[in-house]
């Protein structure tokens, strides 16, 4: 079991949408942790498991509040609730005031998703893999712990010229912010997607920028702009949508996340420029 984070820098929308694909397409029971600290929009796009709206009572912020007094992944599962789609999600926070509030308690939670093996009170075991949100991160995240827990952290990257600037601008903190203490970071690793704007980046040329950050940049894959498949995660009726291009994407992408994991829960810290 291991823990899959995805977020993204100035210019590169779509973390959300990757998070509920990976998280619909995972090849093992999968928990999704929404922990934007802008924000959570799960609720509004997803419907529970038997089509009606999830429950904004659970989620993150009871699971944070709870944590000043010590969390474990029981307590984790407990603020869970499953998605159409046979996942299961932990809502996200209203905003950002929630998410400074909530201080040491993104270091407790970064602790019990580790190794997510918790049992319900009503009985239920859930092993899952975490696929986290953690949104678009800036200076000094407020869940920078959670982000140097995971097994895997990937960036996803437009493939448009300023995003990908930001992207490596990003890299380069991120490659001295996640060093743990034993001098390993994260598998880290970025996802370039599809852009149709003005100033199209190659997606070659983007990865090899992004690369040149450091060896412990690798590259994760590939996702298409298809606004299509990106509507199946915003709530929208789209026929067919094991059919779309990013749905078909998607599945290779997860295939090599999945697949990692947990063997690679670190690499060689090489050297952030
Ligand atoms: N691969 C894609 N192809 C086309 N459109 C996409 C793709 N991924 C996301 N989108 C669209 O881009 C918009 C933003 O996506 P999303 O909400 O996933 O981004 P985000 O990074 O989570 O943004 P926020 O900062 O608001 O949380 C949505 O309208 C979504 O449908
Ligand atoms: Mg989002």
């Amino acid at each position: 079991m291991g823990v899959v984070t995805f977020l993204s820098a100035k210019g590169s929308p779509g973390v959300t949408t990757t998070a509920l694909l990976a998280a619909a397409l995972w090849p093992r029971p999968a928990l999704l942790l929404e922990a934007d600290p802008a924000g959570g929009d799960v609720a509004a796009r997803v419907p529970a498991a038997d089509g009606g709206l999830l429950d904004t009572s659970r989620g993150l912020l009871p699971l944070l509040t709870a944590a000043r007094r010590g969390l474990d992944a029981a307590a984790v599962v407990e603020q869970s609730q499953p998605v159409a789609g046979g996942s299961r999600v932990v809502l996200g926070l209203t905003g950002p005031e929630q998410a400074a509030a909530a201080g040491r308690g993104w270091a407790a939670l970064a602790a019990a998703v580790g190794d997510l093996d918790g049992s319900t009170t009503d009985g239920d075991v859930l092993s899952a893999d975490v696929l986290v949100d953690a949104g678009r991160v800036g200076a000094a995240p407020v869940h920078l712990d959670l982000l140097r827990a995971s097994d895997c952290v990937v960036l996803l990257v437009r493939a448009d010229a300023a995003a990908v600037l930001h992207a490596r601008d990003r890299l380069r903190h991120l490659g001295n912010a996640l060093r743990r203490r034993d001098g390993l970071l994260p598998r880290t690793g970025v996802v370039v997607v599809g852009d149709p704007g003005r100033r199209p980046a190659d997606a070659g040329s983007a990865v090899e920028v992004l690369r040149a950050v450091g060896p412990w940049v690798e590259d994760l894959g590939r996702l298409p702009h298809d606004p299509a498949g990106a509507g199946v995660f915003a709530g929208a009726p789209v026929s067919r949508p094991e059919r779309t291009a990013l749905v078909r994407a998607g599945r290779t992408l997860v295939g090599g996340l999945a697949a990692a994991l947990p063997a690679s829960s670190g690499t060689e810290r090489g050297s952030a420029a």
